[in-house]
């Protein structure tokens, strides 16, 4: 399951609803800066860290080895789940291979953020996650979620604490800096290894032997597609491969394995944080978006970006995942308009693109080429099967359905699980 925007395009609801007939649920790129929602009835179920589908008491639940794991926050949500009566015992997995979250990459996200100019202002979450992934690809001063309980890790994180607290000091020597401390932040982690050490194992070979044994998995793609590190509007991206073609490297499973994927596509534009966004409503359109869509994110609280659905955004990255069929999410929040408009070329000059640029100062010029799209007034939150939607509601998901090129097999019209339209693939 792929998110094909810019992230929120209601992932967890997606996952959740097919965990219900899978035996394994992977995490396997990004961290903490997920924000998945799962409704259930009265439920609501916010994950930053685990996969979405450990709502279901039967699902295994993997964290692999392309995430970066801030311990703390596992053990939070570990705990929230537990109050809220899901039982996770036995049925979780932390791959020994991940890379663990430490005190200073979030030091480090917070510093580049206030140093970074106007222009390259990134708005990450601030969950460390850039700088986590920036020490696992130049090795020297990463720790993996297998070291914490080996015998030199206390003395791993004085040699790297050495290094980073110089390192914190002359990117920022005008402040007053409390230097990391080594010993507390040696007990601290400790203190969190003794709570998940038995979940901690080779995840692998053991993904491996469950899909040579029959398993059915389902790979929970954080992020969304533009956010993708190599295929995104770099620079402002995620540090991870969000896309479809993380699912191997993330997760250590080859590509033979994956039959299907799922493309996730809500029917607007959100992005939070900076960056070029085409088809953004700064005015009265993209706050009624936002405020139907309840667009203010599940991390971090802040409004969400709004715009037109764009198609030449979508026909790249469902491409770049290589998405078998579509679900097409949130449709409700856009009952009540007169009329839609959806992105189907873009214009710089005089030239019309019809692909998605790979430099973002040229997506940041870009002007939308529009398709006026008639618009439907009914509230479609207790539709439940196709024939149920306004003639105009289906034409729209006809439209993204034409423009991708593949079939649109579910339709979401409302947070809850029971809020979703399925059309059978013929
Ligand atoms: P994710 O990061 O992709 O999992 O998405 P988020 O959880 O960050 O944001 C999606 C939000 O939309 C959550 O609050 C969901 O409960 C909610 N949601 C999911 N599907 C629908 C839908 O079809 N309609 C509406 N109105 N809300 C939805
Ligand atoms: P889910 O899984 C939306 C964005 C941040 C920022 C950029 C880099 O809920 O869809 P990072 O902290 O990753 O270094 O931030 O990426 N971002 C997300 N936006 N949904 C997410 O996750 C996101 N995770 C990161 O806002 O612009
Ligand atoms: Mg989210």
């Amino acid at each position: 399951m792929i998110g094909l925007q810019w992230g929120d395009e209601a992932k967890g609801k997606l996952v959740d609803l097919f965990a219900a007939d899978q035996d394994i649920v992977v995490r396997y790129q990004g961290g903490a800066n997920a924000g998945h929602t799962v409704v259930v009835g009265d439920k609501v179920y916010k994950l930053h860290h685990l996969p979405s589908g450990i709502v279901h008491p039967h699902a295994v639940a993997i964290v692999g080895p392309g995430v970066v794991t801030n311990p703390k926050t596992i053990i939070g949500e570990l705990d929230s789940l537990t109050s809220q009566g899901v039982s996770y015992q036995g049925r979780l997995w932390l791959s020994d291979r991940s890379h663990v979250v430490m005190p200073w990459h979030v030091l480090e996200d917070q510093l580049t953020d206030r140093l970074s100019g106007k222009d390259n202002h990134i708005g990450t979450t601030m969950r460390g996650i850039g700088p986590c992934y920036r020490d696992k690809v130049g090795r020297s001063h990463a720790i993996r979620l297998g070291d914490l309980s080996r015998p030199e890790f206390p003395r791993r994180v004085e040699e790297i604490v050495a290094v980073k607290n110089q390192m914190l000091r002359s990117m920022d020597p005008g402040s007053a800096w409390e230097p990391l401390n080594a010993a507390e932040i040696t007990e601290q982690y400790l203190g969190y290894t003794k709570i998940l050490a038995p979940m901690i194992r080779e995840t692998t070979q053991w993904l491996l032997d469950a899909l040579e044994a029959g398993k059915r998995v389902l790979f929970e793609g954080a992020q969304g597609a533009l956010l993708d590190i190599d295929h995104g509007t770099f620079p402002f991206v995620t540090s991870s491969n969000s896309s479809g073609v993380g699912i191997c490297g993330g997760s250590g499973v080859p590509p033979m394995w994956i039959d299907k994927v799922v493309g996730v596509v809500k029917a607007y534009s959100t992005r939070v944080g900076g960056g070029p966004m085409a088809t953004e409503l700064d005015n009265e359109i993209g706050q009624r978006i936002r405020e139907r869509g309840r667009e203010y994110g599940t991390t971090t609280g802040r409004p969400r970006r709004c715009g037109y659905l764009d198609l030449v955004a979508l026909r790249y990255t469902a491409r770049l995942s290589g998405v078998s069929s579509l679900a097409v999410m949130m449709l409700d929040v856009l009952s009540g308009f007169d009329k839609l408009e959806v992105a189907t070329a873009y214009r710089i000059g005089d030239e019309v693109l019809e692909r998605f640029p790979s430099h973002a100062d040229d997506l940041k010029q870009v002007q939308p080429v529009y398709e006026t799209l008639p618009g439907w007034k009914e509230e479609i939150t207790t539709a439940r099967r196709w024939e149920d939607l306004p003639p105009n509601a289906q034409a729209y998901v006809r439209r993204i359905s034409a423009a991708v090129g593949k079939p649109v097999e579910w339709v979401s019209v409302g947070p809850d699980r029971s809020q979703t339209i399925h059309l059978p693939l013929k």
